[in-house]
């Protein structure tokens, strides 16, 4: 990156109390627990309460975060949340946490790049702060997908769950901080994965809601083979333009959607498991959530260590991807 050394100050998570495991969904729809672990890697998924929504679970990973940054909400200049479940079509959750917060200062808008997302955000932020626009940003993933999910479709209803994460952005010293980000999208694979209704294509309606428009739609295999191809290549093409090694990294941070997608891309970056933090077992895939969530779980497991190399990577609906390489 260009500019003044910017670098994560301070992370923090947040899940809800509630787990649903297997087994629970043996009840709810024709799977078992054997299956989703062998297909998927996940065990359990948290679910928020009824009358929790993503800003809730954004403000509390995000005081975690200022804590660890050691700054306060309100000297943040910026607030970006990555979310697909919005607390409301608008105003945007960044605003609603803003105002949650005390972070009367700061610039907040909502990212729309689904499981891509937080990579996005960090991306933009970053760059307000090395450009010296911005000092401090906080960037958010966060995400109520038990909202949004169809419980009586198996394909999808064992993926997901629900949380936040969050991380605070400011200056580093030279050398440390982040050295690349790369994005992607391919609008083309849009019908892969999505919400059709609620949007101004397709308005709530009567007939929407009986149809189940709501929910999310996801053609499985496909979103897989894609998945296991771009992992590897943004996080190759994040490392090549850092100038670093796969030899190099200590820690991969990977979306956390399949531990079948996770394995191919240590087997691509030949990367042994221990340098990969995998918590899809415990949390299922939050979407946006699911990488500051594994950040800020690696952070608290005393995982990250001045000077390693870090390398996030994620892919998601749009069809999007994003991959950054930095230096703790
Ligand atoms: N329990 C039992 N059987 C099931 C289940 C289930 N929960 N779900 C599907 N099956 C069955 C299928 O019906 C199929 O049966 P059939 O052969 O008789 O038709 C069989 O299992 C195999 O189905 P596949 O879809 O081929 O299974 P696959 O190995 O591909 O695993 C999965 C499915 C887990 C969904 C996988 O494709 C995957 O992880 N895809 C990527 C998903 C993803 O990462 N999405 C990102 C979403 S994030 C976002 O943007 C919100």
């Amino acid at each position: 990156m260009i500019g003044i050394p910017v670098g994560i100050l301070g992370t923090g998570k947040y899940v809800p109390e509630r787990v649903l495991t297997n087994h629970d969904l043996e009840q709810m729809v024709d799977t078992n627990d054997e299956w989703i672990r062998t297909r998927t890697g996940m065990s359990e998924r948290r679910i928020v309460s009824p009358e929790q929504a993503s800003s809730d679970l954004a403000y509390e990973a995000s005081k975690i975060a200022l804590e660890k940054a050691g700054i306060t909400a309100d000297q943040l200049d910026l607030i970006v949340v990555a979310t697909i479940t919005p607390d409301m079509a608008f105003p945007s959750t960044s605003c609603i946490l803003q105002e949650k917060l005390g972070a009367r200062r700061a610039a907040a808008f909502d990212l729309s790049a689904a499981c891509s997302g937080f990579i996005y955000g960090l991306a933009n932020a970053a760059n307000f702060i090395a450009t010296g626009t911005y000092k401090y940003a906080l960037v958010v993933g966060a995400e109520c997908l038990s909202k949004i999910t169809d419980y009586t479709d198996r394909n999808t209803c064992i993926l997901f769950g629900d949380g936040a994460g969050a991380v605070v952005l400011g200056a580093v010293p030279e050398g440390r901080g982040f050295r690349s980000f790369e994005l992607g999208a391919d609008g083309s694979g849009g019908e892969l994965l999505k919400i059709e209704g609620g949007g101004s294509r397709l308005p709530s309606s009567q007939q929407s809601l009986e149809e189940k428009r709501h929910y999310i739609q996801m053609a499985g295999s496909e979103v897989f083979k894609f998945a296991v191809r771009i992992m590897g290549s943004a996080a190759e093409e994040a490392l090549r333009k850092a100038g670093i090694e796969k030899s190099e990294i200590d820690l991969l941070v990977p979306h956390q959607a399949n531990i079948r997608i996770i394995q191919a891309s240590l087997n691509r970056l030949e990367l042994p498991e221990d340098k990969c933090m995998i918590n899809l077992d415990k949390y299922g895939n939050v979407s946006a959530a699911s990488i500051p969530i594994a950040l800020a779980e690696a952070d608290e497991q005393g995982r990250l260590q001045e000077g390693d190399c870090v390398v996030l990577v994620g892919f998601g609906g749009g069809l999007t991807w994003g991959a950054s390489v930095l230096i703790w």
